[in-house]
């Protein structure tokens, strides 16, 4: 099933199923290629109305590129830039209902018109952050926001923590 047109108790629901099917996938690998290029696949494959899923990962002041799929996208974000660079800064999840009315938005694919950035946090150090874009308006609402956040909890733990490149205090207060 798709989850564009699910109510919110459909939607939790969805996201748990997400996460459990995420989980078996992992669970027997530690490596981060590997791990994110699953995620980012599985998220492709289940979540409608998407047309980019994918990782950024910290290093130093930026966000590198990382597993996804999708059109081809900008190798790399300051932090505070763009909606990526705002999620990382800050350290939480910036939904876009509309991504012409951020100012600053960094557009890859010109078909997105709405956006998600989940940070990956590691006991509270940036790590990264997890993009979708779509290509509606206002696709992704609170229920996403917290089905993302699971999604990215499970990706999280199935790493060894020093499979991530490694992000300086200073950079991380952005
Ligand atoms: N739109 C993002 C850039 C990454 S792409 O969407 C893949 C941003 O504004 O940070």
């Amino acid at each position: 099933m798709q989850v564009s047109t699910l109510a919110a108790s459909a939607k939790f629901a969805f996201y748990q199923e997400i996460c459990e099917q995420l989980h078996n996938l992992l669970v027997n690998e530690r490596n981060l290629v590997a791990n994110a290029a699953n995620t980012a696949a599985l998220l492709k494959q289940r979540l409608a109305d998407v047309n980019w899923v994918g990782f950024y990962f910290a290093e130093e002041d930026e966000l590198v590129l990382g597993p996804f799929q999708g059109q081809v996208a900008c190798t790399r974000i300051p932090l505070g830039k763009g909606v990526c660079g705002k999620a990382a800064a800050e350290k939480k999840t910036v939904i876009v209902p509309d991504v012409h009315k951020f100012a600053g938005h960094i557009v890859c694919d010109v078909a997105s018109r709405s956006e998600i950035v989940v940070p990956l946090l590691n006991w509270g150090k940036l790590r990264g952050v997890l993009d979708v874009d779509s290509a509606s308006l206002n696709r992704f609402d609170e229920d996403d926001m917290e089905g993302l956040e699971s999604v990215a909890a499970v990706f999280m733990a199935s790493l060894a923590s020093d499979d991530l490149p490694d992000l300086s205090e200073e950079a991380a207060i952005g």
